[in-house]
C-alpha cells in the first residue's frame, strides 16, 4: 500500500532561529567556518576540510575555472562540471591546480589596431580595465602595450582611433620577469605604484599578470583552500556512466575531492561506481553521493557505497522543474532534517560521522544559515554564484540591468542526460528537468561572500556558537505562520527606496 508521511514537505523559509545566551566575549571574527568534506572516524581528526562551508554546483554556467580560482581563494569548493568531454573537464581543474596565487592569465587581450571601440566593449564584457596589447590579441603574444580606462576618456576621445595611439608602450610598462615570486611582484607594484604588473618570459611574451588588488584582497582574506603542495583545492563531478575513464583523468589533472552528479543517487548504478572507486583508487580519495533525499536513501550510499558526504536535494534548484515534470522530490528542508536525524543515529551507533551537503533551493543568505543550523556540514549552491562576475557565461545588458545567463543541467542546452538517468548508453532527451534562465549580476565573488559570511558568523554569535559543529548542537529553529513572516518585514512603514539586498532580486 502506498505510504503517506506524517509531515508535508517543508522549505527553509518557513523556519527561523530562536536566539540562545551570546557569552561575554564572542565575536563574528572569532567563529570558526571550517568544516568537513570527507568522513570522520570518531577517534581520528577530520581528513578532507573546506574553510567556508559553501560549495559551487556541478553546472556549466556555475562552475568554470575562474569561479573555481575565486572561490578556492576565499575558502569555498567549485566541482568543476562533467556534462563536457572528459579531456575539457582536466585541463578545467589543470587551469586551477596550476593557478599560482597571485599570477592570472589574462582573459581581456587585445592587438595594437583593435580600435578604442573595440577595446570599450571588451571592457564592459570582461569587467576588466587593464588590457594587455599583444603582437596576436592572445594572452601568451609578445607583450607591445597596456591600455586601461585611464588611456582615455570614453565621451572626449574618437573611439575609431586604434589602441597604439593610447596605451603605454612597452618601453615604458613597469614588468616583471618569469620566475619571479609573487613577494618581489607585489614590492615592485608598490615601488612603482602601478595597479597591474605583467610578467614576461624571456621572448617578451605575456606568461600572466599580477594585480594590487589580488594583493589587497589576499590580506583582506587568508583562508585559501590549498593542498598540500600549495596549490588552490578543486572538485570534480563525475556521472555513473563514464567514471571508468573520467576519473583517473581527473584525478590524474590534480582534482581532490570527486562528487557524483546525479538528481537521483538512490541507485545501483552509483553504488556500483563507488565501489568501484574505492578498489581502484587510494582509499584517501574523497568521494561524495546523492542527491538523496531521506534517510532510506542516505543509509544505502552510506551502508553500500561507503561514500564520504552525501548529497542532500531533488526538486528544489532554482532552474529545476523536476517536481512538476515528473512529480517527483521532496521541499528541501524535510529532505535535510530527515536525513541529518539519520547521519546522527548512524554516527551514535558506528562512530563515523558522515558530512551531509545541503544542494540547491538557497533562495538567500538567511536561508542559508538555517540550511547549517538544521545540519548540513556545507551547502553547495548554483544560482548564487551564477550571479558573480566569475561565473562562465558573458554578461548582458537587459534594459539597462546586466544579468547573466543560467541554465539548468537538466536542459536541452546542457545536454547532461547522465545527471538524470543511469542508463549505460547515451539517450536523447526526451522532456527538460530545468530552464534556461537569467540572474542579475551582482559583483564580485569576493564581496558577495564578504557579506553572505558575515551574516552567518553573526548569526552564530546569537546562537552562543564557536564553530558550525556547536552551531547545529545549539540551533533552536521554530516553523513561522505566515503572519509572522509578514511581521519580519517591514510592511507598516513607507521606504522610500526599495533596496533589498540582491538576493530577493534573483
Ligand atoms: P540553486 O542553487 O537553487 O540554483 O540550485 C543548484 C542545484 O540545482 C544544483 O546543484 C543541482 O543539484 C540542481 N540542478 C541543476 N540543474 C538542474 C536541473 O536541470 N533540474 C533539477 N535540478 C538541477
Amino acid at each position: 500500500m502506498t505510504t503517506i508521511l506524517d509531515d508535508i514537505s517543508r522549505t527553509f523559509g518557513e523556519y527561523l532561529l530562536i536566539p540562545r545566551l551570546t557569552r561575554k566575549g564572542q565575536h563574528p571574527d572569532q567563529v570558526c567556518l571550517r568544516t568537513p568534506l570527507s568522513v570522520i572516524e570518531s577517534d581520528k581528526s577530520p581528513g578532507f576540510q573546506i574553510n567556508i562551508p559553501l560549495v559551487s554546483a556541478c553546472m556549466q554556467s556555475v562552475s568554470g575555472p575562474r569561479l573555481s580560482i575565486a572561490l578556492a581563494r576565499q575558502g569555498g569548493l567549485s566541482f568543476i562540471y562533467c556534462s563536457q568531454d572528459i579531456d575539457s573537464q582536466a585541463e578545467m581543474i589543470r587551469q586551477v591546480k596550476t593557478h599560482k596565487a597571485g599570477f592570472v592569465q589574462s582573459d581581456s587581450n587585445a592587438t595594437q589596431d583593435m580600435t578604442l571601440r573595440e577595446v570599450i566593449n571588451l571592457m564592459k564584457n570582461t569587467g576588466h580595465s587593464t588590457v594587455p596589447v599583444t603582437d596576436d590579441g592572445t594572452a601568451s603574444g609578445e607583450l607591445l602595450g597596456l591600455i586601461t580606462d585611464q588611456d582615455f576618456w570614453e565621451f572626449e576621445d574618437d573611439l575609431g582611433k586604434p589602441v597604439v595611439q593610447h596605451m603605454t608602450p612597452i618601453d615604458k610598462v613597469i614588468y616583471g620577469n618569469e620566475g619571479i615570486n609573487l613577494r618581489e611582484a607585489n614590492r615592485l607594484l608598490h615601488q612603482h605604484k602601478k595597479n597591474c604588473l605583467p610578467i614576461l618570459d624571456e621572448d617578451g611574451k605575456l606568461t600572466s599578470l599580477v594585480f594590487k588588488k589580488d594583493y589587497e584582497d589576499h590580506q583582506r582574506h587568508p583562508f585559501e583552500l590549498l593542498d598540500e603542495s600549495k596549490r588552490l583545492c578543486v572538485g570534480a563531478g563525475i556521472n555513473t556512466y563514464d567514471y571508468r575513464e573520467r576519473v583517473p583523468a581527473v584525478i590524474q589533472a590534480g582534482a581532490d575531492v570527486l562528487c557524483f552528479d546525479s538528481s537521483d543517487g538512490f541507485n545501483e548504478y552509483q553504488v556500483e561506481g563507488i565501489q568501484w572507486l574505492r578498489k581502484t583508487f587510494d582509499s584517501k580519495i574523497v568521494i561524495g553521493g546523492g542527491n538523496v533525499v531521506s534517510a532510506e536513501g542516505f543509509d544505502y550510499l552510506v551502508q553500500q557505497g561507503e561514500v564520504d558526504f552525501v548529497k542532500v536535494g531533488m526538486g528544489g534548484g532554482s532552474i529545476c522543474i523536476t517536481r512538476e515534470q515528473k512529480g517527483v522530490g521532496r521541499g528541501q528542508a524535510s529532505a535535510l532534517l530527515d536525513v541529518v536525524v539519520r547521519r546522527d543515529e548512524y554516527f551514535q551507533q558506528t562512530g563515523r560521522y558522515i558530512p551531509i551537503c545541503s544542494d540547491g533551493g538557497l533562495a538567500n543568505d538567511t536561508q542559508i544559515i538555517i540550511a547549517l543550523a538544521m545540519g548540513a556540514d556545507f551547502v553547495m549552491m548554483g544560482r548564487y554564484f551564477a550571479m558573480t562576475e566569475e561565473s562562465p557565461p558573458q554578461k548582458t545588458s537587459i534594459n539597462g540591468q546586466m544579468y547573466k545567463p543560467y541554465w539548468a543541467e537538466g536542459t536541452r542546452r546542457a545536454q547532461n542526460w547522465q545527471r538524470y538517468g543511469d542508463d549505460t548508453q547515451p539517450r536523447e532527451m526526451l522532456f527538460e528537468e530545468g530552464v534556461d534562465a537569467y540572474v542579475p549580476l551582482v559583483g564580485n565573488l569576493a564581496e558577495v561572500l564578504e557579506m553572505t559570511i558575515y551574516k552567518l558568523r553573526s548569526t552564530m554569535v546569537n546562537v552562543g556558537a564557536d564553530s558550525l559543529a556547536e552551531f547545529r548542537k545549539q540551533a533552536m529553529l521554530t516553523l513561522v505562520s505566515e503572519q509572522s513572516v509578514i511581521e519580519a518585514g517591514t510592511p507598516n512603514v513607507f521606504q522610500f527606496t526599495a533596496s533589498r539586498d540582491f538576493e530577493d532580486l534573483g
